[in-house]
């Protein structure tokens, strides 16, 4: 059978969701998206125009500006998955550092901008055959998705994988200031009043700090079962 179905990811930052997603939208031939990457690029959009910074942000002026910001995904061959594209530029490295992630979850609290967001994700899915992972796509983007799977892992767990990405790119970053960025936007992101990271009642749960990619990949992938 080849039923092209919809499958949710959900979970904390860090916990390897993209991964997991990126892994089985290739093996399936689906369409992968990361809707992290969305949320992180109108961040950046607002660092860009000095609407956001270390003690301040003018939300107003951001709210306006969203007519303005285009989002598209771009599939790059070389490295097997899309690249995220605003206003036509590839932001994809830019989106990752550590100063995005610090002010991201701060914009995605913003309703105007998660209804925006959501719109755009609910039209990119509605062929079937697509990987989508963030905080709410089991909830709110696809309730009716066909697997909705939710992952976990301790924070120290989390911060740990995250810092050292971070070096690899070359990032001057400290541990302490990545579990803090880790636990600051755990908190934001399961206490905002739009659209709160939840596990979906009819998800299935991943703590994944003990177990290899690989062995996550083959269990997921057993729950596919099409
Ligand atoms: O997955 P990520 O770390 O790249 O996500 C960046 C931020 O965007 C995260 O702090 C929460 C937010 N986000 C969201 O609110 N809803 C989504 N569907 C995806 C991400």
């Amino acid at each position: 059978m080849n039923k092209k179905i919809t499958i949710a990811i959900d979970g904390f930052s860090s916990t390897g969701k993209s991964t997991l997603a990126k892994e089985l939208a290739r093996y399936l031939g689906y369409v992968y998206v990361d809707t992290g990457a969305m949320y992180r690029a109108v961040a950046l959009f607002a660092m860009q125009k000095g609407y956001i910074g270390a003690a301040f942000f003018d939300k107003k002026s951001l709210i306006k500006s969203l007519p303005f910001i285009k989002l598209t995904f771009k599939f790059n061959p070389d490295l097997g998955f899309a690249e995220m594209y605003l206003n036509d530029v590839n932001v994809e490295k830019e989106i990752r550092t550590i100063e995005v992630s610090s002010y991201v979850s701060k914009v995605a609290e913003i309703s105007e901008v998660r209804s925006k967001l959501v719109e755009q994700q609910k039209e990119m899915g509605k062929n079937k055959g697509i990987v989508m992972d963030g905080r709410d796509i089991g909830t709110v983007v696809f309730p009716d998705a066909d697997l909705k799977i939710f992952m976990t892992a301790s924070p120290l767990t989390r911060a740990q994988r995250r810092f050292k990405e971070l070096q690899k790119k070359g990032d001057n970053v400290t541990f302490d200031e990545v579990l803090k960025n880790v636990e600051e936007r755990d908190y934001i992101d399961t206490h905002r009043e739009d659209s709160p990271l939840v596990k979906a009642e009819d998800a299935i749960e991943f703590d994944n700090s003990n177990i290899s990619k690989q062995e996550q990949f083959e269990k997921v992938l057993k729950l596919v079962n099409i």
